[in-house]
């Protein structure tokens, strides 16, 4: 039976509550001989600026670089509205993309059946959706430099940011993009800003390329970005795979996110390259959703997202795709047995606390084994 070495940083907020669920599953899937799960715990974001003054200690980014699969949980909270910028908790989940070479972002859009009528869109819109935005992670505006605030001699001060792609960066998200197309509907949007930005118009280019030569049997279409978030908020069904850099998948990502009805039930995946000594890749699972500060600690926070997140590990890290489709099958069991935590209620509805969604999650996975 394989092994596979887990680091868990659960972070700030509602971070710990969600991810004590996660390892409930975690647990059900090593007790059913899936594998067996190694797993060290971690600080990152506020806790770990608490204890050791930076968002994440070099001891915990060394237990990060020999793990199989990292299970993050959201950083951040008003306690640290005043901390050094280098500091701030968003830093600690900065520096694990960064270091970890996690340049590919996985965000599944999915619409539950059970919750089409939580989507602030019509039902109708919404119904069946499943679009998936690659994002590009370690390039572009978030780290290009410079990067700061000088002050100019007549006094002002300027603020800089610098967006830069290099062709390489480019190629290979696309190729991610193309080849996760390629196990889904075969269509591959690339939304980008080439009308004013030269970033824009190189990531055409370059994707343009990458499609005749590698993936010309599959559809490429290209969208400007502010016409994609149009887009999704209109017809969003007309969308497989949208590829985008690194600030568009932050805005983007968000929009569809929400068009699902919670932004408390979506799982990402953070990939680096493929090891080709060993075949394997650094991965980081988070869900979409933050730290929910206004919540933290009351217990009702809902960890599906982080709970599929897991399921996300098991597919892409641990090749265990039974494993995964049976925990995304025993999560939409849950919620059409009328189960909600309190951020997905309606009507007709029975709402339970954050433990109360893992046990009927991990007593489902027990009723589906069988
Ligand atoms: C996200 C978040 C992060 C980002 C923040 C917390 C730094 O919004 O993962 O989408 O901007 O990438
Ligand atoms: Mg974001």
């Amino acid at each position: 039976m394989a092994t596979h070495k887990l680091l868990i940083l659960p972070g700030d907020g509602i971070g710990p509550e969600v991810m004590a669920e996660v390892e409930k599953v975690v647990a059900w899937f090593g007790r059913q001989g899936v594998a067996a799960f190694e797993t060290e715990r971690g600080l990152v974001g506020g806790s770990a600026y608490d204890a050791h003054g930076e968002a994440i200690s070099n001891g915990d980014m060394a237990l990060a670089q020999a793990a199989d699969a990292v299970l993050f949980g959201a950083v951040g909270g008003p306690k640290w509205a005043d901390v050094p910028y280098s500091k701030r908790p968003e830093a600690g989940l900065l520096r694990l993309r960064k270091d970890l070479g996690l340049f590919a972002n996985l965000r599944p859009a999915i619409c539950f059946p059970a919750l089409a009528a939580a989507s602030s869109l019509k039902p109708e819109v919404v119904e069946g959706l499943d679009i998936l935005i690659v994002r590009e992670l370690t390039g572009g505006v978030y780290f290009g430099e410079p990067k700061e605030i000088v002050t100019l001699e007549d006094g002002q001060q300027r603020g800089i940011d610098t967006q830069v792609y290099t062709t390489s960066e480019i190629e290979r998200i696309t190729r991610v993009a193309f080849e996760l197309a390629r196990t889904r509907r075969n269509k591959v949007s690339s939304a980008e800003k080439h009308n004013v930005m030269k970033t824009g118009v190189l990531w055409k280019q370059v994707v343009t390329r990458i499609h005749k030569a590698e993936f010309a049997d599959m559809e490429l279409e290209h969208v400007l970005a502010d016409n994609c978030a149009m887009q999704l908020v209109r017809w969003p069904k007309q969308y497989d795979v949208i590829v985008c850099d690194n600030l568009f998948g932050d805005i983007l990502s968000d929009v569809a996110a929400m068009l699902t009805g919670s932004l408390g039930m979506l799982p990402s995946a953070s990939l680096g390259a493929e090891d080709p000594a060993t075949g394997k890749r650094k991965a980081l699972y988070e869900p979409v959703h933050g730290s929910a500060p206004d919540i933290a600690g009351k217990g009702a926070a809902n960890p599906i997202a982080t709970i599929s997140s897991f399921s996300m590990a098991l597919r892409y890290s641990f090749k265990a795709i039974e494993a995964a489709d049976m925990l995304d099958k025993a999560v939409t069991n849950v919620l059409a047995s009328g189960l909600r935590t309190a951020d997905i209620r309606s009507d007709n509805t029975h709402v339970v606390g954050t433990a109360g969604m893992g046990d009927a999650i991990v007593k489902e996975l027990q009723h589906l084994a069988g």
